[in-house]
């Protein structure tokens, strides 16, 4: 079977060394390749891949959305959040899903936290914060509250979440057991904070969505103040996973793809 990633830009992308890696540990003969896709091509995505033979491919920034628009089928979560990040090709077929906030939660799972009770506040409203609700929203027994800078951006959200502004986040941080950044901030050279974290509770998970640096300024923050922190790996390698599940109906070899991101980290 042959896979790919489409995205712009797509050098720096982990996927075909993580795929590769989980292919590798099931003895599987199957290929993955990273596709740079510029957005002035995307209405040539169907010869791209027809020309490929794949069987399915991974899509990421900035195609989430704008793939919807070639699928002829979307799954129940994707249209909810309204975007895409893996596509199955069966009998010419496009079917579209979204693997990142089920991914997420699955490696949040794994930390055995008691979800179920936790109450959940989600920084950022934009695609990946959109997955991660709707997955949690499965999960725990509160709704999930999501704060954003804008609040208008609610108004296309269908998932019933609280919503607020980030002041009032940071004001009712105390009341959250766990606190998600998935605002850009703190990638690369922003050492900017969503929030500040003076209200934090004690003892209160803070995560991000981002893995590289491992360490973001917000989780420095938290980790300052002796709290527990966990970044995006688990996330992407789950989301990964997830994806290739969709692809072949297996199961995918977690630890060799983690190990592997981390060794090209
Ligand atoms: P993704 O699909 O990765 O979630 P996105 O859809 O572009 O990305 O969403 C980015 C999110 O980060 C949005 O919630 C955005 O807030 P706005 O709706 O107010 O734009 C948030 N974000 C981006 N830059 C920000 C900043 N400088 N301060 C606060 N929030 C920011």
């Amino acid at each position: 079977m042959k896979f790919a990633v489409i995205g712009h830009p797509i050098d720096h992308s982990l996927s075909p060394v993580m795929h590769h890696a989980n292919f590798q540990a099931l003895n599987l003969d199957y290929g993955y390749e990273a596709l740079n896709v510029p957005p002035k091509d995307m209405h040539l995505i169907k010869e791209i891949i027809t020309s490929k033979g794949l069987d399915g491919f991974n899509v990421t920034i900035p195609h989430k959305t704008e793939i919807m628009s070639y699928l002829d089928v979307i799954d129940e979560a994707s249209c909810a959040i309204g975007a895409v990040n893996t596509v199955k090709i069966e009998n010419g077929k496009w079917i579209g899903y979204n693997t990142d906030g089920i991914g997420y939660v699955k490696g949040l799972i794994e930390l055995d936290l008691h979800l179920k009770h936790r109450k959940i506040l989600i920084l950022g409203a934009g695609g990946a914060s959109k997955g991660i609700a709707h997955a949690l929203d499965k999960i725990t027994e509160h709704k999930v509250t999501v704060a954003n800078r804008t609040l208008s951006r609610f108004d296309s959200w269908q998932l019933d979440v609280h919503t607020m502004s980030l002041n009032e986040a940071a004001l009712e941080l105390d009341q959250f057991d766990i606190v998600i950044n998935t605002t850009p901030l703190g990638m690369k050279d922003n050492q900017e904070l969503p929030i500040e974290l003076t209200n934090l509770k004690r003892g209160a998970l803070v995560s991000d969505i981002v893995y590289t640096p491992s360490e973001t300024p917000f989780l420095k923050a938290a980790k300052a103040q002796g709290n527990p922190i966990y970044n995006g790996l688990d996330m992407f390698v789950q989301q990964g996973a997830e994806s290739f599940k969709i692809w072949t109906g297996h199961t995918a070899d977690i630890e060799a793809m983690k190990n592997k991101v981390i060794e090209y980290l």
